[in-house]
């Protein structure tokens, strides 16, 4: 049987990880600044998290959300700690699709609306409510288009206020990404995180913070959310929370209320994942990895900022984002192929940083000093 061809791949099968290096099955080294696509938070098989895992499966692996498991009451109590969102509950689910599409479900229970604003180049996720609030229609399936979704321009408070202003009463809530990441990484400005703030108190709509890329610390923050200092009303999680064990959830403000039967999963919250969401809580906590994310990025994008050959740098914490000049357009193929570095990408022409929030300056220099050489060479093809 053949895998259902849906990912453009690199030809790369990599078989070995520790912290900020992947090995492939060829025993070569490569440097992640990508992490799996923001997923690794505090390093490939950390030892402290494999630990937590293994000891974990050794207990109990898996029973029903029918029964009381003290470990997920453990994992909220960690949540409220180190987000500071000290009265939030928690909802435990496998993704971040389904971390959105359980936040707009609960938005549209607790308002009885209908209607979701959504901005223009959002991704929220491949579920039918979440690919509808996604702004990509190459990947919306018939069935999922609705009208429900009102797509407005990001950064724009006048679009904000004038949409709320006549549809006021039927939005249900507004989903956010507080630094877009698919889109190429574009930072919410704080001025319109309030005025969403505002704009849902006063219309008695709900602030969904999608933080399943820039939340769980890399944005330096634990919330990208919090530099704007407001809270929302529901933030989603995934990627980080698990350091690659599937695991994502909400936390939900104290004025949204349960009601049996509302919300529900099977595997969500299952004691192995809450096992490796605590671990990576603790190794965050242990080795102020959001403070190390704040200030190796802001180291970051002052390098780049300087450096030949780069137009654009974006960003906050590790969460990074460049435009290169013309004639780079081959810059992260020459990085991965020729010079053994991992980074992501937007469409058409950015290269997203994500690494481990763990890594360490020597890797951040050696990626430094990579980038310009892969930047020299090209230019040298060029000319
Ligand atoms: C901002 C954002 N929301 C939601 C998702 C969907 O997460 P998942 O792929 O875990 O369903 C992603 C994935 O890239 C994302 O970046």
């Amino acid at each position: 049987m053949s895998l259902f061809n849906v990912y453009p791949l690199n030809p790369i099968a990599i078989t070995k990880a520790a912290g900020s290096r992947v090995w492939d099955d060829k025993g070569q080294e490569y440097l992640d600044m990508y992490g799996g696509h923001a997923v690794i938070s505090i390093g490939h098989t950390q030892p402290h998290w494999v630990k937590r895992i293994e000891d974990q499966l050794h207990a109990i692996a898996f029973y029903s959300n029918s029964v009381i498991m003290p470990i997920q009451e453990e994992l909220a109590a960690a949540l409220n700690e180190i987000s500071g969102k000290k009265e939030y509950q928690l909802f435990l689910c496998n993704s971040g699709a389904e971390a959105n599409e359980n936040a707009l479900k609960l938005a549209s229970f607790h308002t009885g609306r209908k209607k979701i604003i959504a901005f223009k180049k959002a991704f929220h996720g491949r579920t039918s409510l979440a690919v509808a609030a996604t702004d990509n229609p190459s990947i919306v399936a018939p069935v999922n288009e609705t009208n429900n979704i009102i797509f407005l321009p990001f950064n724009d408070i006048d679009a904000l206020d004038a949409c709320f202003a006549s549809n006021g009463s039927d939005i249900a809530a507004v989903i956010i990404e507080g630094i877009q990441g698919v889109a190429g990484i574009h930072v919410a400005s704080d001025a319109f995180l309030q005025a969403i703030r505002k704009a849902c108190d006063t219309h008695g709509a709900v602030y969904i913070a999608d933080s399943v890329q820039c939340g769980y610390g890399r944005s330096g923050q634990f919330f990208a959310h919090d530099h704007a200092g407001v809270n929302a009303d529901i933030y989603s999680m995934a990627k980080g929370m698990g350091n690659g064990f599937p695991i994502g959830g909400i936390l939900i403000a104290p004025h949204i209320q349960a009601k049996f039967g509302m919300l529900g999963t099977t595997f969500g919250g299952n004691p192995l994942a809450c096992a490796a969401a605590l671990a990576v809580i603790e190794v965050m906590q242990k080795d102020n990895l959001i403070k190390a994310a704040a200030e190796k990025g802001a180291y970051l994008i002052n390098a780049l900022n300087k450096m030949e050959g780069i137009k654009v740098v974006r960003g906050r914490g590790l969460m990074i984002g460049f435009e290169m000049e013309e004639g780079l357009e081959d810059l992260r193929k020459v990085l991965l192929n020729d010079l053994k570095i991992f980074t992501g990408e937007a469409k058409p022409n950015v290269i997203r940083l994500l690494p481990s929030l763990a890594i360490t300056m020597e890797d951040l220099n050696l990626f430094l000093t990579g980038l310009n050489q892969a930047i020299q060479q090209l230019k040298q093809k060029k000319d």
